[in-house]
C-alpha cells in the first residue's frame, strides 16, 4: 500500500501479522491476565499514548474484571535512529493510583528507554501492583533490561507499523501489522 507525498519518501507495507491473528493472540492475552488479577476490583489499565490505543481498546474489552482506564503520553527526545535516552512525560495520568493494580499497556518495547522510564515514575507513586503487557517486543534492540509480563509477538528488528503503531503518525488506521519497506 504505497502512500506517496512531497515530504516523505514512498514506501509499502508487507503484511507481518494478520487481523485475525492478532485479534486471537489479544483474546490469549486477556485470558492470561484476567486469571493474574482475579477478583481484583481495583485495576487501572494504563495505556500509553497513542501506539497503544488501538491494542488496549480490544484488550480491556476482552478483560472479564472491572477495569478503569487511563492514559499516559511519554515521548523520547533524540535522535530515534540513536535510541532516546531521554523520556519526558506529555500526558500524565488523570487518576492516582497509589494502592491499586496497574497494568501498563505498550505497544512496542525497543531500547525498552520509555518503558523503564515511565515503570519507574508509576513504581514511586506506591502502585499495590505493577505490570506489563507488551504487544510487540523486539529484543534484539534492547539496552535497558526491562521485561514485560505478556506480550503478544516477538518480532526481528524491522520497523513496523498498523493497529495502532505509526510511521511519521501514517498509517495508525491499518488493522494488521506490516512492516515498512523501501523500493530501490
Ligand atoms: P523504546 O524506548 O526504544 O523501547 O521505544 C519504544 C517506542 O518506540 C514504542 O512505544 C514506539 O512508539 C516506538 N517504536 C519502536 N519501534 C517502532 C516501530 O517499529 N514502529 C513504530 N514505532 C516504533
Ligand atoms: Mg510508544
Amino acid at each position: 500500500m504505497p502512500q506517496a507525498s512531497p515530504t516523505r519518501p514512498s514506501y509499502v507495507i508487507d503484511e507481518m501479522i494478520s487481523a485475525k491473528s492478532i485479534a486471537a493472540r489479544v483474546e490469549e492475552l486477556a485470558r492470561e491476565i484476567t486469571r493474574h488479577f482475579e477478583g481484583t476490583d481495583k485495576l487501572v489499565v494504563v495505556g500509553l499514548l497513542r501506539g497503544s490505543f488501538v491494542f488496549i481498546a480490544d484488550l480491556v474489552r476482552e478483560l472479564d474484571l472491572p477495569v478503569e482506564v487511563d492514559f499516559l503520553e511519554a515521548s523520547s527526545y533524540g535522535d530515534r535512529m540513536e535510541s532516546a535516552r531521554e523520556v519526558r512525560i506529555l500526558k500524565d495520568l488523570t487518576g492516582e493510583i497509589s494502592g491499586r493494580d496497574v497494568l501498563v499497556v505498550e505497544d512496542i518495547v525497543d531500547t525498552g528507554f520509555t518503558l523503564s522510564h515511565v515503570i519507574r515514575m508509576l513504581r514511586a507513586r506506591g502502585p499495590s501492583r505493577l505490570e506489563i503487557c507488551a504487544l510487540l517486543d523486539k529484543p534484539s534492540r534492547r539496552e535497558v533490561d526491562i521485561k514485560a509480563g505478556w506480550t503478544g509477538f516477538v518480532i526481528p528488528d524491522e520497523f513496523v507499523v498498523g493497529y495502532g503503531i505509526d510511521y511519521a503518525q501514517r498509517n495508525r488506521n491499518l488493522p494488521h501489522i506490516g512492516k515498512v519497506r523501501f523500493p530501490e
